[in-house]
C-alpha cells in the first residue's frame, strides 16, 4: 500500500505503544532468544557430529562402541531431554502468567467502545450513560493516551478478529457474544489494525486505524465527530446531497441531520474526515472516493455496494458534498 496517507501508520507486534502488548513482546523475545541459543546449540552438535563420524570413517574400520561412550551418551542424552522439559516449562508459565497479568489490566474509569465486525469493515460506538451522546463511526478507532480503554467486541455476521499488534494481541469477534478486550495507548500513533480470522472474501480487506492522541485533542474530535453532519454550503454541494438522497446511497448510508438513515453500511456523517475508504483499503482521496462509488465491485470484490453508475455532473456534486461532510 503506498501513498502518504498510510506512511506514518504503523503495525508491529515488537514495537508495543501500551502495556498490554508491552508483555506480549516481552514473551515474543523471552521465546525467541530461548530458540535461537537452542537452535544454535542442535546445529553446533550436529555439525561436530557429522565431523567426528567423517573423520572416523576417512581413519579406520567400523568399531564396537566402548562401554564408557556409551554411558556418556546415555547422560548428554538424558541431559538434553532433561533441558527440553525444563524449558517448554518455563515457556508455558511465562505464557500463562502474561495471559493472566493481561487479563488483570482493567480498570473502572475506562472509556468504552463498541467494535462490531461486519463483513467486511468495523462498525465503531463510543458508548455513553446517555444514549442520544453514543457516537457511531466506522473502520477508525480514537482513543485518548494514557486511559484504559474498554473493547467491547461483538459480529453481526461471521467470526471476525480485533488485532491491532502495537496495542494488543488478536481477539474474536463473535456472532451473539461479547467479548471484552482492554487496551491502552502510551504514546500518540496511528495503528493500523486488520482482521485477523478468516471471514469471507474480503478479509484481506478489512483493516482500521486507531488513532490514539491526546486526551484534549480527542475530546476535542469527540465533540465535532458527535456534531450532525453539516448542511451544504453551495448549490453544487446541496445538488450532491440530492444525488446522495434520491439515489440509493441513503438506504444504506446514515447521514445525521438529513433523511439518511440506512444502517447496512458505514456512517457517512463525517465521512470526509477518515484517512481510508473501504475499511482501510483505499486512501481518503476524491479520485479514490469517485472510483469507488462508481466501482466498487472492482475495488473490493462481493461487498454489499452495488455499482454506481451515474451522469459525471450528479458524480461532481456528489463528491463536493460528501467532501464537506468533515
Ligand atoms: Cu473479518 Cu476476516
Amino acid at each position: 500500500m503506498s501513498g502518504h496517507v498510510f506512511s506514518a501508520v504503523q503495525q508491529s507486534a515488537l514495537d508495543p505503544a501500551g502495556p498490554q502488548a508491552e508483555r506480549i513482546g516481552d514473551v515474543w523475545w523471552l521465546m525467541f532468544w530461548v530458540c535461537a541459543v537452542v537452535m544454535a546449540l542442535v546445529t553446533l552438535a550436529l555439525l561436530g557430529g557429522l565431523l567426528h563420524a567423517r573423520r572416523r570413517r576417512e581413519s579406520e574400520a567400523p568399531q564396537p562402541i566402548a562401554p564408557e561412550s556409551h554411558r556418556r551418551m546415555t547422560w548428554v542424552v538424558s541431559g538434553a531431554l532433561a533441558t527440553t522439559a525444563v524449558i517448554l516449562l518455563v515457556l508455558l508459565a511465562a505464557s500463562v502468567s502474561t495471559g493472566r497479568a493481561l487479563g488483570s489490566l482493567t480498570s473502572p474509569d475506562a472509556l468504552v467502545i463498541e467494535v462490531i465486525g461486519r463483513q467486511w469493515w468495523w462498525e465503531v460506538r463510543y458508548m455513553d450513560d446517555q444514549p442520544s451522546n453514543i457516537l457511531t463511526d466506522a473502520n477508525e478507532i480514537h482513543i485518548p493516551v494514557g486511559r484504559p480503554v474498554l473493547i467491547r467486541g461483538t459480529s453481526r455476521d461471521v467470526i471476525h478478529s480485533l488485532w491491532v499488534p502495537n496495542l494488543h494481541g488478536k481477539k474474536d469477534l463473535i456472532p451473539g457474544y461479547v467479548t471484552d478486550t482492554w487496551i491502552q495507548a502510551d504514546r500518540p500513533g496511528v495503528f493500523r489494525g486488520q482482521c485477523a480470522e478468516f471471514c469471507g472474501l474480503q478479509h484481506a480487506h478489512m483493516a482500521f486505524l486507531v488513532v490514539a492522541e491526546p486526551p484534549a485533542k480527542f475530546q476535542a474530535w469527540r465533540a465535532a465527530a458527535s456534531q450532525p453532519a453539516r448542511p451544504p454550503r453551495t448549490p453544487l454541494e446541496l445538488r450532491g446531497q440530492q444525488v446522495f438522497l434520491n439515489r440509493q446511497c441513503a438506504l444504506c448510508h446514515t447521514v445525521l441531520g438529513t433523511d439518511a438513515g440506512g444502517r447496512i453500511g458505514p456512517d457517512l456523517t463525517h465521512v470526509a474526515s477518515r484517512r481510508t475508504l473501504g475499511a482501510g483499503t483505499l486512501p481518503n482521496t476524491r479520485g479514490h472516493l469517485a472510483g469507488w462509488i462508481v466501482d466498487p465491485q472492482s475495488v473490493k470484490p462481493g461487498n454489499r455496494m452495488p455499482q454506481n453508475p451515474m451522469p459525471s455532473e450528479d458524480l461532481l456534486a456528489l463528491l463536493a458534498y460528501l467532501e464537506s461532510l468533515q
